[in-house]
């Protein structure tokens, strides 16, 4: 099978402070990827960098053998990458569902369909029954899960999810983790970026560490996580997490 995200040689650079690569790395469609690195490795800079949102310094992202390396962030989006951020970004003094209407506007969808869309997305995530409540209202759990649908308003090939887990309770790590299983089992690929270890593990059919804007070790999850390099950095530091 033919990868649906290529990334070759991308390096991103903030004034002399080189925080990413080279990294190479492709996804295939419909995989479950995990991203994992310590604080500052370069896991949200490279998605940046997939996503649109930084342009690299060198190499080169390709999207379904289309090279859409000088492709602004809107353009990808349309196209089918889609992520969501580590710190949830709701349109505030909006509802629920207006914060998935909202984007519509910018999307080929006809205004009598975006209605019925939005409640589909927001059943998907479990948020159907908050549909008129004000973002401002919504519980950490509940933000995650919105931010998740605004997402899904592009109908995305590729998902990130850019620590969709952070500072819930096991319960709720269980409700994502299954709500992203459902969306893999329709084809998305995701890229689960995340620091709760257990999660990624069960998650992912393949896991790259990255440590220092560098990919350091990648393959199956089990292998990954008792790859020596990797311990020594991430569950070294982070033991008793
Ligand atoms: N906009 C920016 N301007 C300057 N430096 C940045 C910027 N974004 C990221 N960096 C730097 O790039 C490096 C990688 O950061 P990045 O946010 O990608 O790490 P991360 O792996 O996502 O970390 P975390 O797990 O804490 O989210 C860090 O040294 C960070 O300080
Ligand atoms: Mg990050």
């Amino acid at each position: 099978m033919s990868a649906i995200v290529e990334i070759r040689g991308v390096e991103k650079r903030f004034g002399a402070i080189r925080a990413l690569g080279p990294v190479n790395l492709s996804l295939q469609p419909g995989e479950r990827l995990g991203l994992i690195g310590p604080n500052g490795s370069g896991k949200t800079t490279l998605i940046n960098c997939l996503s649109g949102l930084f342009a690299a310094n060198a190499g080169t992202i390709v999207f379904e053998g289309r090279d859409i390396t000088q492709e602004p962030a809107h353009v990808r989006a349309r196209m089918g990458i889609a992520r969501s951020f580590q710190i949830p970004r709701p349109f505030t003094g909006m509802s629920v569902i207006e914060n998935l209407l909202v984007p519509m506007d910018y999307l080929p969808i006809e205004a009598g369909a975006r209605e019925g869309r939005a409640m589909e997305i927001l059943s998907s995530v479990g948020l159907a029954g908050r549909r008129d409540a004000p973002a401002e209202a919504l519980s950490q759990l509940e933000l995650r899960k919105l931010e998740l649908a605004r997402a899904l308003v592009i109908e995305p090939k590729v998902l990130v999810a850019d620590e969709a887990m952070a500072g819930l309770s096991e319960g709720e790590i269980n409700d994502v983790l299954a709500l992203l299983m459902r969306l893999n089992e329709r084809g998305v690929a995701i890229i689960m970026i995340e620091h709760i270890m257990h999660a990624v593990m069960r998650f992912s059919q393949r896991v790259v560490c990255l440590e220092t804007g560098r990919i350091i070790a990648e393959g199956l999850p089990q292998a990954v996580a008792q790859d020596k390099h990797v311990q020594k950095v991430y569950f070294g530091e982070r033991a008793g997490r």
